[in-house]
C-alpha cells in the first residue's frame, strides 16, 4: 500500500497568493543595485521619518525597563487613551475594553477576518480594493464578491451592493480613504451601507488606515452611526498618521462579542505587541494635531503637482480626496495594465503598481504613490515628460 505524503501545506492556503507589490519592489531594487536611476512612485509610506518624541518615547521605555510581558490585548493606559481619541475624533463609542492593540493594521484585520468569518462565507469588498484583504479573506476559507466601486457612485450603493449579494453574504469590509484609488466615502454613503448591512443581518469591517489623509470633505466612521458599533470591527494603524510603518502598531475597536474572538486570535498569532512600542505608540496620541494637519498640507499639495502633471502627460487622472495614491487611467496606452507598468519602468525609469492587482476593476489603471520628496515628483514627471515626447500615447508605438 502506498502511503500519501505527510509533507503538505494547510489547504486553505492553496489560493492565498502572495503579494505582486513586493516583487516590484524587489525589482526596483535590484535596478538600484546594478546602477540604475529609477523613479520610485510605487510605495505606500509616510514620507517623512518617524517624529522624534515618539522615538524618544520608546528609548524612555527601554530605560524604564518597560520591557516585559505586557498584557497581551495591549496596556491599559494606551487603551484607554485610544478609547478616548475614538469617542472624541471617530464618535465611537469605545471604552477602553472595545480596544485591542495589534501588530499594525494589517494584523487587526487579519484577526477581524478569521473572527467571523466561517468557510463558505462571502465578503463585499469595494474593488479595487488594497490587495492584501482578498487574501486574508480567501485565507478565512471565505470568497471575496468584488463590488465595483465605480459602479457603485453610478448607480448607487445600496442597488450595487444588493446586486452583487448573495444569500451566503456575512460580511462587507469597508475602506476608506481608499486604498488605491483615494476614493472617500461620505457620511451618506456610511449610511447607506449601515443600512444595508443592518437589514441584510451582516458584519462591517471597517478600515480607516489613512483616516487621517482626507483632503476633501472630513473622514467619517461608519460605526458611529446607531447600531453600528455592535457590528463593526474597525481597525486603525499608527503606520500612517505617525510614519510608523516599521515599528508595526495598530488597534481594532468592537464590541463584546467580537472582541472576545479578537483577544484570542491576538494572544495566539502575537501575545500582544512589543511593550517599549506600546508606550511609544501611547506618546504618538498626544502629537499636536497642528503637525498632523501640516503633513496633511504637504501630501495635498504633492497631490496636485501629480495629478496636474500626469494631466499634461495626456492622461487621464482624477483628483483623490483621500490617502496618498494617484491612480491614472494608461488603457490609452494598453488595456493591460502589467505591461504598461514594466513599460514606464524600462522605459521611463518610473516605478508604478499595475491596476489589476488591486482587482479586476483596477486594470487599465496605474497606482502612483505620491507620498515622496517634492524634487523626487519633479524629476519623476520630468522622466515620463519627456518619454511621452519621444513616445506618443498611443498603444501603436511598438508596443502591441
Ligand atoms: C488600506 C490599507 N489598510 C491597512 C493597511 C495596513 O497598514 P499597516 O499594516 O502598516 O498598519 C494599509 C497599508 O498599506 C492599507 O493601505
Amino acid at each position: 500500500m502506498t502511503k500519501k505524503s505527510g509533507l503538505r501545506l494547510a489547504k486553505r492556503l492553496d489560493e492565498v497568493g502572495f503579494s505582486d507589490i513586493v516583487q516590484i519592489r524587489n525589482k526596483v531594487l535590484d535596478l538600484r543595485a546594478s546602477g540604475q536611476m529609477v523613479h520610485s512612485f510605487h510605495g505606500g509610506e509616510p514620507f517623512f521619518d518617524t517624529p522624534e518624541p515618539i522615538k524618544y518615547a520608546m528609548l524612555k521605555a527601554l530605560v524604564e525597563n518597560k520591557t516585559r510581558y505586557a498584557p497581551s490585548s495591549g496596556i491599559e493606559p494606551l487603551r484607554a487613551a485610544l478609547a478616548k481619541k475614538l469617542q472624541t475624533r471617530n464618535r465611537i463609542d469605545a471604552t477602553t475594553d472595545s480596544v485591542i492593540v495589534t501588530a499594525g493594521g494589517a494584523h487587526a484585520l487579519h484577526v477581524a477576518f478569521q473572527a467571523v468569518l466561517n468557510p463558505g462565507d462571502d465578503v463585499l469588498l469595494f474593488s479595487p480594493y488594497w490587495t492584501p484583504i482578498r487574501d486574508m479573506v480567501t485565507g478565512a476559507e471565505a470568497r471575496a464578491l468584488l463590488v465595483p466601486t465605480a459602479t457603485a457612485r453610478r448607480n448607487g450603493l445600496t442597488k450595487t451592493l444588493e446586486q452583487f449579494s448573495t444569500p451566503h453574504t456575512r460580511a462587507i469590509y469597508y475602506n476608506t480613504p481608499q486604498n488605491p484609488s483615494g476614493t472617500v466615502f461620505s457620511r451618506a454613503d456610511a449610511e447607506e451601507v449601515a443600512a444595508f448591512a443592518k437589514k441584510h443581518e451582516l458584519i462591517v469591517i471597517a478600515d480607516e488606515a489613512y483616516e487621517d489623509l482626507v483632503y476633501e470633505g472630513e473622514h467619517f466612521s461608519i460605526a458611529s452611526l446607531p447600531g453600528m458599533a455592535e457590528r463593526t470591527i474597525t481597525t486603525f494603524t499608527f503606520s500612517k498618521s505617525y510614519a510608523m510603518t516599521g515599528w508595526r502598531i495598530g488597534y481594532a475597536v468592537a464590541g463584546e462579542l467580537f472582541m472576545s474572538g479578537l483577544k484570542k486570535l491576538v494572544l495566539y498569532s502575537i501575545n500582544g505587541v512589543s511593550t517599549p512600542t506600546q508606550w511609544a505608540a501611547l506618546d504618538a496620541l498626544s502629537t499636536p494635531q497642528s503637525v498632523i494637519d501640516a503633513r496633511r498640507a504637504e501630501y495635498r499639495a504633492k497631490r496636485d503637482m501629480l495629478v496636474a502633471g500626469l494631466c499634461e502627460c495626456g492622461l487621464e487622472c482624477e483628483t483623490p480626496e483621500g490617502a496618498f495614491y494617484a491612480f491614472p487611467d494608461v488603457s490609452k496606452i494598453h488595456k493591460d495594465s502589467r505591461r504598461v507598468a514594466a513599460m514606464l519602468l524600462d522605459k521611463a525609469h518610473v516605478a508604478t503598481i499595475p491596476g489589476v492587482v488591486f482587482g479586476a476593476q483596477g486594470e487599465g489603471h496605474v497606482r502612483f504613490g505620491y507620498s515622496v520628496p517634492t524634487d523626487a515628483i519633479t524629476a519623476g514627471l520630468a522622466a515620463l515628460k519627456s518619454y511621452f515626447k519621444a513616445t506618443p500615447l498611443t498603444a501603436k508605438q511598438g508596443f502591441d
